[in-house]
């Protein structure tokens, strides 16, 4: 903001960073930077209650888990959540199902919701004397290109407000602030897969110890589990399906078809209290660095739901910028905050690249003309392999459980 004569008004706060958004990148981010010292503030959109209680993702990879146990963030992970190893095909095939575990690298997830994973970090941050100012909207990031960035905010009463740092994360999702305050010229590679999930959450306990893929003729069904009174659920629907259309008996009635309950047993039923349509799309933003201003998780890139590696990008991403933060911070060092946008893109292709894979492992085109038929069978053949090779299992269980 400048005043008539095009001079900067006054900050109304500074910090060394300013995180905007608290999601996992944004939390894990300000956890590390606190305990090293590094004066930082949190500006979240929503309010607390929202904050905590918005159902997403679930399956940490063991490399998070590890980086969150390297920074003290893991007790409530461990306290609460359950290790997980197997996935499970069904198909017009039959059934499988890989422990992988016993494959590859022979890693675990742990399941545990993110939401509960957002309540640990939040409150250990506030525990330790963090700040976080809830209802707080990032409007747009100010001259990142200068040592002294700031962040307009509208506060709650609808106050403008300036906050000024070092450094600006843009930890604030695909429709952030930091997203819309880029400069152009930026590269956004963009893939909309074609393919629409119903998101479920279930009232009800899992029906399987597996992550349940069902590959069917009348589209996609997945099965995770989330807590042992909750369960997430996938439906493939056609595109522009509202959230509301199905009824709860319609929606049980097409889990049971598609995940073949007559063959391989029921499905534990409940009330479904949480529905989500689901557009399975990928973009990456490049670079991820602007001047002051650094972009993590779901706002350097978006990926598809079909490998759950969202949270576990946003949190790896966390760990590597909050490191060259420190870097610069405490000792001068730059070279990491230099190569912050290279080191991440490479995790973040490497991800794409096998969410992208498994998309076609899942879903197929429903026609009869010769091309959906080749599709489909080609689909089949790399579910076959992947039954039968143990290098293909090996390689599916590093990529699966890893970022
Ligand atoms: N100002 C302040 N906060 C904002 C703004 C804004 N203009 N816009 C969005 N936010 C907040 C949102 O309310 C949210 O709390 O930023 C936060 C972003 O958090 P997430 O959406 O959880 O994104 P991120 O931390 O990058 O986590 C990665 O990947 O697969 C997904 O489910 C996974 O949510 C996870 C995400």
């Amino acid at each position: 903001m400048t005043d008539g004569k095009g001079r900067r008004s006054p900050a109304d706060h500074t910090t060394d960073v300013v995180v905007l958004g608290a999601g996992p990148a944004g939390l894990v981010l300000a956890n590390i930077l606190l305990d090293r010292g590094i004066d930082c503030v949190v500006l979240e959109r929503a309010g607390r209650a929202h904050v905590e209680t918005r159902a997403r993702a679930g399956f940490l990879a063991a490399g998070t888990v590890r980086i969150l146990e390297a920074h003290g963030l893991a007790d409530g992970l461990h306290r609460n959540g359950k290790l997980h190893s197997t996935c499970e095909f069904r198909t017009e095939d039959g059934r499988f199902q890989l422990d992988y575990s016993a494959l590859g690298q022979g890693e675990q997830h742990t399941v545990y919701p993110q939401q509960d994973l957002v309540s640990d970090l939040l409150n250990r941050f506030l525990a330790r004397g963090g700040q976080v100012r809830f209802a707080t909207e990032a409007v747009s990031v100010q001259d990142a290109d200068g040592e002294r960035p700031r962040v307009s905010v509208r506060e709650t009463d609808g106050r403008p407000v300036l906050w000024q740092g070092r450094y600006v994360a843009g930890c604030d999702g695909r429709h952030g602030a930091a997203r819309r305050s880029l400069p152009d010229g930026v590269v956004r590679r963009h893939r909309d897969h074609g393919v629409t999930w119903l998101g479920l959450l279930a009232e009800a306990p899992p029906s399987l110890d597996a992550v349940g893929y069902a590959v069917h003729a009348r589209g996609f069904a997945g099965h995770m589990a989330r807590t042992s009174e909750i369960t997430r659920y996938y439906l493939q629907c056609e595109r522009g399906t509202p959230a509301g259309a199905w009824s709860e008996e319609r929606i049980w009635d097409e889990l049971d078809l598609r995940m073949r309950a007559k063959e391989f047993g029921p499905l534990l039923r409940g009330r479904i209290v949480h529905r989500s349509v689901v557009a399975l799309e990928s973009d990456v933003l490049e670079p991820l660095r602007h001047g002051a201003l650094f972009l993590v998780g779901d706002s350097a890139g978006l990926i598809s739901p079909s490998a759950a590696k969202g949270a576990n990008l946003a949190v790896l991403e966390a760990d590597l910028l909050a490191r060259a933060l420190i870097d610069d911070l405490t000792a001068g060092h730059r070279e990491g905050l230099d190569t912050y946008s290279a080191r991440s893109l490479a995790h973040i292709w490497r991800a794409q690249e096998f969410s992208h894979w498994m998309i076609g492992l899942l879903h197929g085109p429903s026609g009869a003309d010769g091309e959906s038929l080749f599709h489909n069978s080609l689909r089949r053949a790399r579910l076959a392999s992947l039954r039968t090779s143990r290098s293909h299992q090996d390689w599916f269980a590093d990529h699966y459980v890893g970022v």
